[in-house]
């Protein structure tokens, strides 16, 4: 089969079409033949050699696909040759077939299609299990999105918003912010040109918000805690500015904060069943009604995966970019 491959840790280039044996699905498994790949900023980590994929994971990269199951191990109950899935992985989604654990695999919401379906797992999943357990969001808080144009933040606007919550973003320009007010967010601002945190106390009668969702990390840290309200909680999902920070914990103490956060990846199957049993239950019907649409940039012809990976190291997309596996 077409797979591609990381070369060398390194730039886009890397990435290179190669031919590579078809996997087989082991005990509780399927295989699927590939219709679409989403592309993550994690897939970008582990090209540069700064994201392994975790023990017994295809070295190929990938996190989600949508396609066809194919063939399924022993002891799966749930899913027959033919039925359209789409799947979160531990990693080989940039190829013609991948394997899942089956308990990762999810029927694709009706409505959406195979394309869409391949962009939704790795950000609902990992907005899920982050802004509603672990951030424990309600209808009726707050909270703020960094990165809001992002795969992650189009996803958590959109799910927080359709869930009773109220929305404030951040992004890198004005176009990027227009959008995220687009699908959702009350106001959403330019963090190059606006001071965040003062701009969530305005907006919020300086009260501040409930949840914050980071990926930025380093000096974030404090004024993400600045910008909580009251038991507020931070969630961080990412470290893109650096995983240090030198901060005052009093806010933590005067206002009963909550620090947390987590990555998808590396959870067990067990685990991801769990989440995936939870999205089916409260965010696929928010597929089928329309209330959250998937929002994609562009696609790719999964040969061309290094310009993918280049449009996302440009941050010039809104939303996902999705690898098409060509017909034969
Ligand atoms: N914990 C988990 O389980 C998990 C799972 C999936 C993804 N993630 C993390 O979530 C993040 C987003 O992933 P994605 O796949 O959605 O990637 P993506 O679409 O490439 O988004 C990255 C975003 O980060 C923003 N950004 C970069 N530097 C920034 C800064 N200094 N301040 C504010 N925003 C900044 C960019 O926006 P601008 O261009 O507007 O700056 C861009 O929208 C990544 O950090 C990824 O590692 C975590």
């Amino acid at each position: 089969m077409l797979a591609i491959e990381i070369r060398e840790p390194g730039g886009p280039e890397v990435l290179v079409p190669m031919d590579r044996p078809r996997p087989s699905p082991g005990p509780g498994e399927v295989l699927i033949k590939v219709s679409a790949a989403g592309v993550n900023r994690p897939d970008v980590m582990q090209r540069l050699g700064r994201y392994p994929p975790p023990p017994g994971a295809s070295d190929i990269p990938g996190l989600e696909v949508s396609g066809t199951i194919e063939e399924i191990g022993a002891n799966v109950g749930r899913w027959r040759p033919g039925d359209s899935v789409c799947a979160l992985l531990a990693g080989g989604g940039y190829a013609e077939y991948a394997v899942a654990p089956a308990p990762q695999c999810l029927t694709i919401p009706r409505g959406v299609s195979a394309i869409h379906a391949a962009a939704i797992p790795e950000t609902t999943f990992t907005v899920w299990t982050n802004v509603f357990e672990r951030g424990r969001l309600a209808s009726g808080e707050t909270i703020l999105v960094h990165g809001g144009s992002s795969g992650i933040g189009t996803t958590a606007i959109q799910l927080a918003k359709a869930r009773g919550a109220r929305v404030y973003a951040t992004a890198g320009t004005a176009e990027k912010c227009a959008a995220c007010e687009a699908l959702g967010a009350e106001r959403a601002f330019d963090y190059r040109t606006i001071d965040f945190v003062a701009a969530i106390k305005e907006a919020t009668g300086g009260r501040g918000v409930d949840v914050v969702l980071d990926m930025v990390g380093a000096e974030y840290v404090q004024r993400n805690l600045e910008s909580l309200a009251m038991n507020g909680r931070l969630v961080q999902i990412g470290v893109l500015d650096g995983p240090n920070a030198r901060i005052n914990l009093m806010p933590v103490l005067q206002r009963r904060l909550t620090i947390t956060g987590s990555t998808l990846r590396a959870r067990s199957v067990e685990e991801k069943g769990t989440i995936a049993s939870a999205v089916f239950e409260h965010v696929w019907p928010l597929f089928e009604s329309g209330a959250v649409k998937v929002v994609v940039h562009k696609t790719f012809s999964l040969r061309d995966a290094c310009e993918a990976h280049r449009l996302m190291e440009s941050s010039a997309h809104v939303g996902k970019l999705v690898l098409v596996v060509e017909g034969p």
